[in-house]
């Protein structure tokens, strides 16, 4: 029997930072993350070693990783695509050997969204990240997956569920505690994400999987009541409904955390917090989605986070 403790990554940081269109400043990104660790989350994706050419917005993730305030407990993970960026963060690490002890690795379930986001096919990812996985490893760090489109791809459609099996055991194989799975268009409904994890959990046990959703047809809280009810307990969120993702045109931003918060109260399952202890604070969850939006010039998208602005 899966315990009733839901953990929620934070990925507004990054997954919801990447794709903005204007210069983010390194002390709103490193406020954005203070402000969700004083709020209880647990697990904050604090941004990416990539390519500033490819994502320019993640290009300052060192200093934001310097700058914000940390709280004990809290995990702060970020996203790594190939050496150079495992590079990075050893390079950080030698000065400053508690700037995280996590890295994210990513591919996905198609070769044209692979290629996409990271310019080879799924295979060859593969074979890049696993020695990257190793040495990160090799250096104490926890190293996650990400499959993207495991659900539809924008560029070759319906997705074949045992390619995500196939690409997450890849993950697993080389070193992945946790594979996140991704609907990274927003497109699927409740009954793809069952039948995709039912697919999934053929090879993984259900404790190493994490859902990843994005809002874009309206099925995001539905899909994370859905992996919920399917034994997942690691949930991908972001603060405000932040995001979209620069390889999936049109694709609108991460459920939102106050979102999965507000759906999850009164329910079986507890939310798991980190530094204020117990759980995750909505109604300063609210508060930070509308203060992110606003320093983006706009309002908050979560719908719990406008009724309750509301109120
Ligand atoms: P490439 O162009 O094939 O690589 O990109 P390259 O080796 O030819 O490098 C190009 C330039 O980038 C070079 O600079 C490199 O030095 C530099 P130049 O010599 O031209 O001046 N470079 C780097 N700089 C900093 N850090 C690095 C790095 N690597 C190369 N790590 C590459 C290949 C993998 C680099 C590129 O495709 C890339 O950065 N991709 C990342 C794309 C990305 O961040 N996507 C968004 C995150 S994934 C996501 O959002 C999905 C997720 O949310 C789940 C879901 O929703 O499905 C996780
Ligand atoms: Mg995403």
């Amino acid at each position: 029997v899966a315990s009733n403790i839901v953990n929620i990554v934070e990925v507004g940081p990054r997954d919801g930072l990447q794709n903005e269109k204007g210069v983010i400043p390194v002390s709103v990104k490193a406020e954005l993350i203070s402000r969700l660790g004083k709020a209880g989350v647990q697990t904050i994706e604090a941004g990416s070693f990539v390519s500033p050419k490819w994502v320019p917005q993640m290009a300052g993730t060192a200093e934001v990783l310097l700058q914000m305030e940390r709280f004990p407990g809290v995990r702060y993970p970020v996203l790594v695509p190939n050496q150079k960026g495992l590079d990075a963060v050893a390079a950080l690490l030698a000065a400053h050997p508690a700037a995280t002890d996590e890295i994210a690795v990513f591919t996905a379930a198609t070769d044209a969204f692979t290629r996409a986001n990271l310019n080879v096919d799924t295979a060859e990812s593969l074979e890049r990240l696993a020695p990257v996985a190793r040495a990160a490893l090799d250096r104490g760090l926890r190293v996650r997956g990400y499959v993207s489109v495991a659900i539809a791809c924008p560029y070759s459609g319906q997705v074949d569920y045992a390619r995500v099996r196939h690409v997450a055991q890849a993950l697993v194989d080389m070193g992945c505690y946790e594979v996140s799975l991704g609907d990274t268009v927003g497109v699927g409904t409740p009954t793809q994400v069952a039948e995709m994890l039912e697919e999934v959990k053929k090879s993984i046990a259900v404790g190493m999987l994490a859902g990843h959703f994005h809002d874009t047809y309206g099925t995001a809280v539905a899909n994370v009541l859905t992996a919920l009810e399917h034994g997942v307990r690691t949930i991908d969120a972001s603060v405000g409904g932040l995001g979209g993702c620069p390889y999936s045109p049109g694709a609108t931003g991460n459920v939102a955390t106050e979102d999965v918060l507000y759906a999850l109260q009164g329910s079986p399952y507890h939310v798991a917090g980190g530094a204020a202890g117990g759980t995750i604070d909505l109604a300063k969850m609210v508060d930070i989605g509308w203060w992110i939006s606003e320093q983006l010039g706009r309002e908050s998208t979560s719908r719990a986070g406008r009724a309750i602005r509301a109120r």
